[in-house]
């Protein structure tokens, strides 16, 4: 298949806009079906331009132009030229600043992208990250362009007694006819990409901020009518925010508002718009009825980035989208550390690294593999990817792990100084660090630059005689779509030597590699490095910490793990050492099952899951995560290829069976005992009581009677956390059990009237593992509280079967790949963004079994076939069929 491939945007092509807008003043005259905008630029040409240069502005969707004037003399016809995706004027004054006035029509009732001005449940609000300022008028829609704005909003007053914009409010009044307006002006220059308007009628919570330098801030998150109860949470945690920036990065608060809006069709999970973020309502909303402890902690860390991104993003921006991480991993980097000071580091780490294993890992290791800085886009949304995120984070993780955290925060205090109000690049982030601690990061750059896992294979040797211990180090980069080779990498591998008692054995390395402070710096291919003195042999923990987002094969014996697992003193391999041991037990069941023999668990390890359950030494939170077993889709990954799906599902089945059997008794006393006492609380620790418990009923349920314990758990059931886990346990486990359906119509039923809540209700039905699923998504599509159009319901339903249902999705006849082709079709028609997204769920198709391969092609090559698709779509399916 070859169509044609559409526009490539290059890093290398990067060149300055010759014209600049330091001044912008919008006024919109809002109206569901003819909005009109008139948009005053102040534009200058840089120095140096030739005044013949035309003045190219872009443009997109379907936005009417009714007037261009310059300096206040509306154009010729033949001094400009007008298409949909840009406005060229070639006849411009010779003096370098001069006006521009442009007024377009829009229809935010009919825009169904979230791209640009829409309506979402009649509130107006705007989307502009990476280019929907160009849909809402013709501009410079680049980065690196700031301006100053000031905007003013028109609307009927009972339509939308609320106006909103960035910035600090000027100014607002009654206008004849039922209307009103409000003006609002953004001292701070910044790129259209952040500019954001909403109107509407909404309720309010009110609170104050008092920054480190004394100056009171007013907070507001405003939400539906009715849910203002629901939004207390996000309030603290926007004020935990505050506080926490101030304090870990000297960041403060810089306008005399900050608001956030929630609403109700969002194609991602927030945004940072200065001054004015806006949120998917998902993560704004929330009380102990209607949340899960996982949806307190993700607004209490999506909160947290959005209002990080005020300094990593706003007062630094990026210079281009290639550049997307240089806002986007530092600033997940720094809501991860947040959400570890407010909760449990060692459990919030391991959670990352689950993460990342999972989404970022097969990202990087299939068609769609891209460094964290890309070269190439065709389409800057799908760019908003697990590598530009979460590997992004990794990297600046990595920094400080190589820097040490004093010379770190130095580093970031140079990059804030250096380049405030500036658009810059990935090379002057890592100059600040590079010149704070004199240490070249050329090498280290590449985490940048090339996409792949690195992995390192490790093996040790100890020589009893001698009294040494050697690791043996080899680090290979695999190849990844057009970067066949690959350099050698500097990997910052935190390790420790464990010793018979224990307990850490202090040992410097007599040669083979940089080891400082804990930390192996591998920058060649191999590395032996040789530790003396070593009085008995040691078991060696590595990757502490995660200090490396790389893979690692190291011949390591069962006994080491097992011994590791109970004794590293560092908690992160703690948890992996005990999770290596059970991806072990499962593969090996898988191939057993593949060879027609009967899988079975190895006693020792279920006797250690028991030993962890109970163990009152480790946190709540972090026993639950150990004895959470590696996913369907985790397997599948490290098996690597040929996946059988089923055969994943039945491998996984039996050794949680056999864990669950070995320790019965102990699981079901446990479970008792951790029963919920006293008022609810939604935090860390409360959560981990909850988690464990949850955890082990996941196990009893798989006993006999598992269906009615389930089934009591869902009736005493006071939060939506312990309700939900129930469900999911009858939905999965219990299938079309009687009270697997009693539980299913109560929890319909109650929450009927709350869409975010039925949100769960498809979700957990979408995970039914088995073949009939696919059958049920499409009855489930047709449900009255569904509905393509909006994209949380997509997502719980369809995103959910397509990326965390392993069997029924990829069903051997090929059906859920139907079903997930033509939802893609229709969805992209009008919002080609969630199209691609979904689409990206085929991303690791080639490590199916040749059976599934072929259907999978198929239904790629379906889509692909299909005239006037998106360069969305197309971007994302000719990548992964490529
Ligand atoms: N910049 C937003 C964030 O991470 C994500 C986003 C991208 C939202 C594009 C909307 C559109 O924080
Ligand atoms: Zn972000």
């Amino acid at each position: 298949m070859r169509t044609d491939i559409g526009q490539v945007f290059k890093l290398e092509d990067y060149r300055p806009s010759d014209y600049l807008i330091p001044e912008t003043v919008l006024t919109f005259r809002l109206s569901p079906e003819n909005t009109i905008v008139v948009a005053r630029l102040s534009v200058e040409r840089r120095e140096a331009v030739d005044p013949s240069t035309p003045l190219v502005l872009a443009g997109d969707g379907p936005m009417r132009l009714t007037r261009v004037a310059v300096d206040g003399r509306p154009l010729a016809e033949q001094d400009y030229a007008a298409t949909q995706e840009s406005l060229t004027i070639t006849r411009l004054p010779s003096a370098r600043r001069f006006t521009l006035e442009i007024e377009t029509q829009l229809a935010p009732a009919q825009n169904e992208a979230l791209m640009g001005l829409y309506r979402s449940n009649g509130v107006y609000c705007t989307q502009c990250e990476a280019e929907g300022f160009r849909r809402i008028a013709y501009f410079l829609d680049r980065p690196d362009v700031l301006s100053v704005y000031t905007v003013r909003i028109e609307a009927l007053r009972s339509d939308a007694p609320l106006l909103l914009s960035n910035g600090n409010p000027v100014e607002s009044g009654d206008l004849p006819g039922g209307r009103h307006y409000a003006i609002w002006h953004d001292p701070f220059p910044k790129p259209s990409y952040l500019f954001a308007l909403v109107a509407g009628d909404l309720g309010v919570i009110r609170d104050s901020f008092v920054t480190m330098s004394g100056r009171t801030v007013e907070l507001g998150i405003y939400v539906e009518h009715g849910k203002e109860r629901l939004a207390h949470y996000a309030m603290d945690a926007l004020k935990r925010s505050m506080k926490w920036d101030e304090e870990v990065f000297g960041c403060e608060y810089d306008l005399d508002v900050f608001n956030i809006v929630a609403v109700s069709d969002f194609n991602m999970g927030a945004m940072e718009n200065k001054g004015l973020n806006i949120f998917n309502d998902k993560y704004v909303l929330a009380d102990q009825e209607t949340a899960t402890d996982a949806d307190f902690a993700n607004i209490e860390a999506i909160i947290a980035h959005e209002y990080f991104h005020n300094w990593t993003g706003n007062r630094i921006t990026c210079r281009d989208w290639f550049q997307l991480c240089l806002k986007e991993g530092l600033t997940v980097f720094r809501d991860h550390e947040f959400s570890a000071d407010q909760r449990s580091r060692a459990v919030k780490r391991i959670a990352e690294v689950r993460t990342l294993r999972a989404h970022q890992f097969p990202e990087d290791q299939g068609p769609l593999a891209h460094p964290v800085r890309p070269r190439r886009y065709r389409e800057i949304n799908n760019f908003y990817t697990a590598t530009v995120y979460e590997k992004g984070s990794e990297v600046v993780r990595m920094i400080r792990t190589v820097l040490g955290a004093e010379t770190f925060r130095q580093g970031m205090d140079l990059y804030f100084l250096r380049h405030d109000g500036q658009a810059v690049t990935i090379e002057d982030f890592l100059k600040a660090f590079e010149d704070v601690s004199g240490r070249d990061l050329s090498q280290f750059a590449l985490w940048y630059h090339q996409a792949g896992t690195p992995n390192l294979a490790v093996s040790s040797s100890y020589d009893a005689a001698a009294r040494e211990f050697v690791i043996d180090i080899e680090q290979s980069v695999p190849p990844t779509p057009s970067e066949s080779r690959k350099r050698l990498m500097h990997i910052p591998l935190a390790f420790g030597l464990v010793g018979p008692d224990g307990k850490d054995i202090v040992a410097t390395a007599v040669e083979g590699a940089t080891v400082e402070g804990g930390v192996i710096h591998v920058r060649k291919r191999q590395h032996s490095v040789r530790f003396s003195g070593i009085e008995a042999r040691p078991a060696l923990s590595l990757n502490r910490g995660f200090s490396a987002p790389v893979t690692l094969s190291a011949t390591q014996g069962d006994d080491d793990l097992f011994f590791l697992a109970s004794h590293d003193s560092d908690e992160y391999a703690r948890w992996q050492a005990f999770n290596t041991l059970l991806t072990d037990a499962l593969i090996n069941a898988y191939r057993l099952l593949l060879g027609g023999k009967t899988p079975v668990l190895a006693p020792r390890l279920g006797r250690l899951a028991g030993k962890i359950a109970g163990d009152t030494s480790l946190e709540e939170a972090y026993r639950a995560l150990a004895l959470t077993l590696p996913g369907e889709a985790d397997i599948a990954r490290d098996i690597g290829k040929n996946i059988d799906p089923d055969a994943v599902f039945t491998a996984r089945r039996a050794i949680a069976v056999a864990i669950a059997r070995e320790n019965k008794e102990m699981f079901s006393s446990l479970y008792r005992d951790l029963h919920a006492e006293g008022a609810f609380s939604p935090d860390a620790a409360s959560a981990g009581r909850r988690a464990l418990r949850n955890v082990l009923l996941d196990f009893l349920s798989l006993l006999d009677g598992g269906a009615g314990l389930a089934l009591s758990h869902f009736h005493a059931a006071t939060n939506m956390t312990d309700r939900a886990a129930a469900l999911t346990v009858l939905a999965h486990v219990h299938h079309g059990s009687p009270q697997a359906v009693e539980a299913l119509a109560a929890f319909e039923k109650r929450y009927a009237a709350d869409p975010l809540v039925m949100d769960k209700w498809f979700q957990i039905q979408a995970g039914v593992p088995g073949p009939q699923t696919v059958e049920s998504v499409r009855a489930l599509m047709r449900h009255p509280a569904f509905s393509t159009t909006n994209p949380n319901r997509l997502r719980a339903l369809v995103g959910t079967f397509s990326s965390a249902n392993q069997t029924g999705f990829h069903r051997a006849d090929g059906e859920g790949y139907r079903l997930w082709a033509e939802t893609i079709l229709e969805v992209e028609k009008r919002n080609p963004q969630m199209a691609a997204r979904l689409a990206t769920a085929l991303r690791s198709w080639r490590s199916l079994d040749p059976q599934r391969q072929a259907k999978a092609r198929e239904a790629l090559l379906r889509i692909a076939a299909t005239g006037n698709l998106s360069a969305d779509l197309k971007d994302i399916v000719e990548r992964t069929l490529a």
